[in-house]
């Protein structure tokens, strides 16, 4: 028996749908296993920009700090696009993932054998099989560097900035990921143009010195780009800088169809981790109980994991593969028993 504290940011559109759903599937892992979670919902993003005036409230930093897992729905929509940068909701999440120092991000992409018709690369590229882990640097790079609008509107620069030690760290969870997997780093960079990359570069060779045991190769985030629907097979772990990790890891959900299923965890210096599916907040298809919460879910099985509760993670991940073995379908997979959101949630805490 345990006993977590977990925060919840439901943030805006779906999110808090899908986050409803994880909860629950959480809940029934209380029960199953004798465990007792307690969740704390907070604001972020833009529901939080209503309420007080900004996307990330300090009282949410400080629940999130003292937590032993944060579970994010999705924060943005259309009612705060014209909002000044700074108080965007998407500054929430920045702000977040800084805050915690969540410099690692996760995003693993594998087929499910039930939904390759949902993938658009043809069937004699998807048997070679789709398993790729995006290790994403999360909280430096462009996102973060100097930037500043200058001549009255008129010129704008962002720059890509990486330390010595950002590589460093990011470069060493990939390879140590890598280690648990088919041992085999593919870092992206652009180093025929960009000197960060040329730097990124250097470190990750150096620090893989300590890793004989795992295959290291370099390769230019635009190869990177046409050999990820060329033939996905051939990465394993995708060690990227912030955007290009933002970028591919797109690329990579899409390619197994459905971009509803894939969760992503975001570790770092702070004991919480962040846990949120991969998708946005689709305020197209919000409170109409249409969105797919698998990747949520999914997600709530990493944190699992993350807090030493893998037995409970393993049946997590079972109860969502006999959910989509037994024909159900949220709209976004196609074909199958029809259940919505609020139904896909129950009948999978059911499952488990
Ligand atoms: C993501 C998103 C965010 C990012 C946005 C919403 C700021 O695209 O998590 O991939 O660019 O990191
Ligand atoms: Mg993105």
């Amino acid at each position: 028996m345990s006993e977590k504290n977990i925060v919840v940011l439901a943030g805006d559109g779906i999110g808090p749908e899908i986050t409803a759903a994880a909860v629950q599937v959480l809940e029934k892992v209380g029960e199953k296993f004798g465990h007792k979670f307690n969740f704390d919902h907070k604001m972020l993003g833009g529901c939080a920009i209503d309420k007080f005036g900004v996307p990330l409230p300090d009282e949410t930093v400080e629940a999130c700090k003292a937590s032993d897992g944060v579970l994010l729905g999705a924060v943005g929509g259309p009612k705060w696009d014209a909002l000044p940068a700074d108080i965007r909701p998407e500054k929430g999440l920045l702000g977040i993932r800084k805050a915690l120092g969540l410099f690692a991000n996760l995003r693993p992409a594998v087929i499910y054998p039930e939904l390759a018709d949902a993938s658009p690369l043809k069937k004699e590229v998807l048997e070679r099989g789709v398993n790729v882990m995006v290790v994403r640097e999360l909280i430096g790079g462009i996102y973060f560097g100097p930037r500043d609008v200058l001549d009255d509107g008129k010129t704008a620069y962002d720059t890509e900035i990486y330390s010595e030690e950002e590589v460093r760290r990011i470069a060493k969870v990939a390879f140590d990921i890598a280690r648990g997997r088919r041992k085999k780093v593919t870092s992206v960079d652009k180093a025929n143009v960009l000197l960060s990359s040329r730097l990124w570069r250097r470190v990750t060779e150096e620090v893989h010195k300590d890793y004989p045991d795992v295959e290291l190769t370099h390769i230019y985030v635009d190869n990177a780009a046409m050999q990820l629907v060329r033939d996905p097979s051939q990465f394993d772990v995708l060690l990227c800088p912030n955007m290009f990790g933002d970028i591919l890891s797109d690329e990579a959900s899409q390619i197994t169809g459905s971009i509803g299923l894939l969760p992503s965890s975001s570790l770092g210096s702070e004991k919480a981790g962040l846990f949120e599916p991969i998708h946005g907040s689709a305020p197209d298809i919000a409170g109409k109980d249409i969105a797919n919460p698998i990747a949520t879910i999914l997600a709530a099985a990493m944190m699992l994991d993350n807090i030493g509760l893998s037995d409970e993670a393993r049946a997590v991940e079972k109860a969502v593969g006999a959910f989509l073995a037994d024909g159900y379908r949220t709209p976004d997979l196609g074909e199958g028993k029809r259940v919505g959101c609020a139904e896909a949630g129950r009948l999978i805490a059911a499952y488990i």
